[in-house]
Protein backbone atom coordinates (compact mmCIF):
# COMPACT_ATOMS: atom_id res chain seq x y z
CA UNK A 1 0.00 0.00 0.00
CA UNK A 2 1.18 3.35 -1.17
CA UNK A 3 2.27 5.49 1.77
CA UNK A 4 1.78 9.41 1.74
CA UNK A 5 3.89 12.20 3.49
CA UNK A 6 4.49 15.88 1.82
CA UNK A 7 7.69 16.80 2.23
CA UNK A 8 9.78 20.52 1.67
CA UNK A 9 11.67 20.45 -1.82
CA UNK A 10 13.42 23.64 -2.64
CA UNK A 11 11.00 25.80 -0.24
CA UNK A 12 8.21 24.24 -1.99
CA UNK A 13 5.62 21.56 -0.03
CA UNK A 14 5.61 18.42 -1.82
CA UNK A 15 3.01 15.15 -2.09
CA UNK A 16 4.60 12.16 -2.18
CA UNK A 17 3.64 8.71 -2.56
CA UNK A 18 5.63 5.46 -2.02
CA UNK A 19 5.27 2.10 -1.28
CA UNK A 20 8.64 1.84 0.69
CA UNK A 21 9.30 4.25 3.54
CA UNK A 22 12.48 3.05 3.32
CA UNK A 23 13.58 3.98 -0.38
CA UNK A 24 16.49 6.14 -0.70
CA UNK A 25 15.60 9.89 -1.09
CA UNK A 26 17.45 10.29 -4.22
CA UNK A 27 15.22 7.81 -6.34
CA UNK A 28 12.24 9.95 -5.11
CA UNK A 29 14.13 12.99 -5.95
CA UNK A 30 15.60 11.97 -9.48
CA UNK A 31 12.52 9.27 -10.29
CA UNK A 32 9.30 10.90 -8.34
CA UNK A 33 10.25 14.43 -8.85
CA UNK A 34 12.24 14.44 -11.78
CA UNK A 35 15.57 16.42 -9.97
CA UNK A 36 18.38 15.33 -11.73
CA UNK A 37 21.13 17.34 -10.21
CA UNK A 38 21.48 14.46 -7.64
CA UNK A 39 23.35 11.42 -9.45
CA UNK A 40 23.84 8.07 -8.40
CA UNK A 41 26.92 6.70 -8.17
CA UNK A 42 28.19 4.66 -5.49
CA UNK A 43 24.80 3.86 -3.89
CA UNK A 44 27.09 3.55 -0.69
CA UNK A 45 27.78 6.85 0.91
CA UNK A 46 31.26 7.19 -0.88
CA UNK A 47 31.37 9.41 -3.96
CA UNK A 48 29.06 12.11 -3.19
CA UNK A 49 27.17 12.07 -6.60
CA UNK A 50 23.95 11.77 -4.85
CA UNK A 51 24.44 14.67 -2.21
CA UNK A 52 21.55 17.46 -1.20
CA UNK A 53 21.08 19.63 1.63
CA UNK A 54 19.27 18.88 4.65
CA UNK A 55 18.30 21.56 6.93
CA UNK A 56 21.66 22.97 5.33
CA UNK A 57 24.00 19.95 6.06
CA UNK A 58 25.48 17.93 3.33
CA UNK A 59 23.83 14.74 3.01
CA UNK A 60 24.16 11.42 1.12
CA UNK A 61 20.74 10.79 -0.50
CA UNK A 62 21.36 7.90 -1.58
CA UNK A 63 21.66 5.72 1.94
CA UNK A 64 18.87 8.47 3.53
CA UNK A 65 15.76 6.35 3.80
CA UNK A 66 12.46 8.44 3.31
CA UNK A 67 11.73 7.42 6.76
CA UNK A 68 14.25 9.76 8.36
CA UNK A 69 13.06 12.76 6.78
CA UNK A 70 9.23 14.53 7.78
CA UNK A 71 8.08 17.58 6.35
CA UNK A 72 9.89 20.00 8.90
CA UNK A 73 13.35 18.68 6.99
CA UNK A 74 14.25 21.32 4.45
CA UNK A 75 15.38 19.66 1.85
CA UNK A 76 17.36 21.60 -1.33
CA UNK A 77 18.78 20.01 -4.07
CA UNK A 78 21.29 21.62 -6.79
CA UNK A 79 18.46 22.81 -8.69
CA UNK A 80 17.12 24.87 -5.25
CA UNK A 81 20.52 25.76 -4.42
CA UNK A 82 19.99 28.94 -7.04
CA UNK A 83 18.33 30.09 -10.14
CA UNK A 84 19.61 30.75 -13.94
CA UNK A 85 19.27 34.55 -13.42
CA UNK A 86 20.87 34.54 -9.72
CA UNK A 87 23.41 31.27 -9.58
CA UNK A 88 24.57 30.61 -6.12
CA UNK A 89 28.48 31.62 -5.93
CA UNK A 90 29.85 27.96 -5.97
CA UNK A 91 27.60 27.70 -9.00
CA UNK A 92 29.21 30.72 -10.46
CA UNK A 93 32.62 29.66 -9.68
CA UNK A 94 32.65 26.27 -11.23
CA UNK A 95 31.44 27.99 -13.72
CA UNK A 96 33.88 31.12 -14.51
CA UNK A 97 36.80 27.93 -13.03
CA UNK A 98 35.43 25.60 -16.03
CA UNK A 99 35.45 23.32 -13.05
CA UNK A 100 34.02 20.25 -14.84
CA UNK A 101 34.80 17.29 -17.21
CA UNK A 102 32.59 14.65 -17.44
CA UNK A 103 30.44 16.67 -14.72
CA UNK A 104 29.19 13.59 -13.04
CA UNK A 105 30.60 14.65 -9.70
CA UNK A 106 30.03 17.94 -9.75
CA UNK A 107 26.58 17.81 -8.03
CA UNK A 108 28.18 16.48 -4.83
CA UNK A 109 30.97 18.66 -5.29
CA UNK A 110 28.86 22.10 -5.73
CA UNK A 111 26.50 20.58 -2.72
CA UNK A 112 28.94 19.19 -0.43
CA UNK A 113 31.40 23.02 -0.92
CA UNK A 114 28.31 25.12 -0.91
CA UNK A 115 27.11 23.69 2.99
CA UNK A 116 31.28 24.07 3.84
CA UNK A 117 31.17 27.72 2.90
CA UNK A 118 27.89 28.06 4.51
CA UNK A 119 30.05 27.01 7.78
CA UNK A 120 33.21 28.50 7.29
CA UNK A 121 33.89 31.90 5.02
CA UNK A 122 37.38 31.90 4.52
CA UNK A 123 38.78 28.95 4.06
CA UNK A 124 42.45 27.71 3.12
CA UNK A 125 43.03 25.44 0.55
CA UNK A 126 43.90 23.01 2.53
CA UNK A 127 40.41 23.41 4.09
CA UNK A 128 39.16 23.09 1.12
CA UNK A 129 40.50 19.68 0.08
CA UNK A 130 39.52 18.14 3.36
CA UNK A 131 36.32 19.45 2.90
CA UNK A 132 35.99 17.80 -0.03
CA UNK A 133 38.00 14.18 0.59
CA UNK A 134 35.19 12.53 0.48
CA UNK A 135 33.71 13.30 -2.77
CA UNK A 136 35.13 11.79 -5.66
CA UNK A 137 36.21 12.52 -9.20
CA UNK A 138 37.20 9.81 -11.51
CA UNK A 139 38.28 12.83 -14.31
CA UNK A 140 40.99 14.40 -11.82
CA UNK A 141 39.20 17.65 -11.99
CA UNK A 142 40.29 18.12 -8.08
CA UNK A 143 42.55 21.17 -9.02
CA UNK A 144 39.78 23.29 -10.71
CA UNK A 145 37.21 22.44 -8.13
CA UNK A 146 39.50 23.90 -5.22
CA UNK A 147 40.74 26.89 -7.11
CA UNK A 148 36.47 27.15 -7.73
CA UNK A 149 35.57 26.69 -4.31
CA UNK A 150 38.56 29.25 -3.03
CA UNK A 151 36.85 32.03 -5.95
CA UNK A 152 33.14 31.35 -4.30
CA UNK A 153 34.30 31.90 -0.93
CA UNK A 154 35.96 35.57 -2.50
CA UNK A 155 32.65 35.76 -4.35
CA UNK A 156 30.55 35.16 -1.77
CA UNK A 157 32.64 37.78 0.56
CA UNK A 158 31.94 40.67 -2.01
CA UNK A 159 28.48 40.25 -2.23
S1 LIG B 1 25.74 7.74 -4.87
FE1 LIG B 1 25.52 8.46 -2.86
S2 LIG B 1 27.55 8.66 -2.15
FE2 LIG B 1 27.77 7.71 -4.08
S1 LIG C 1 34.31 15.76 -13.77
FE1 LIG C 1 34.02 13.65 -14.26
S2 LIG C 1 33.80 12.68 -12.34
FE2 LIG C 1 34.39 14.71 -11.86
Amino acid sequence: MAISKTLNVNGAPVATAVDDPEMPLLYLLRDNLELHGPRFGCGLAQCGACTVHIDGKAVRSCVTPLSAVTENNKIVTLEGLGTPDHLHPVQRAFIEEQAVQCGYCVNGMIMEAAAFLAAKRKPSEADIKKALAHNLCRCGTHARIVRAVQRAADLAQAR
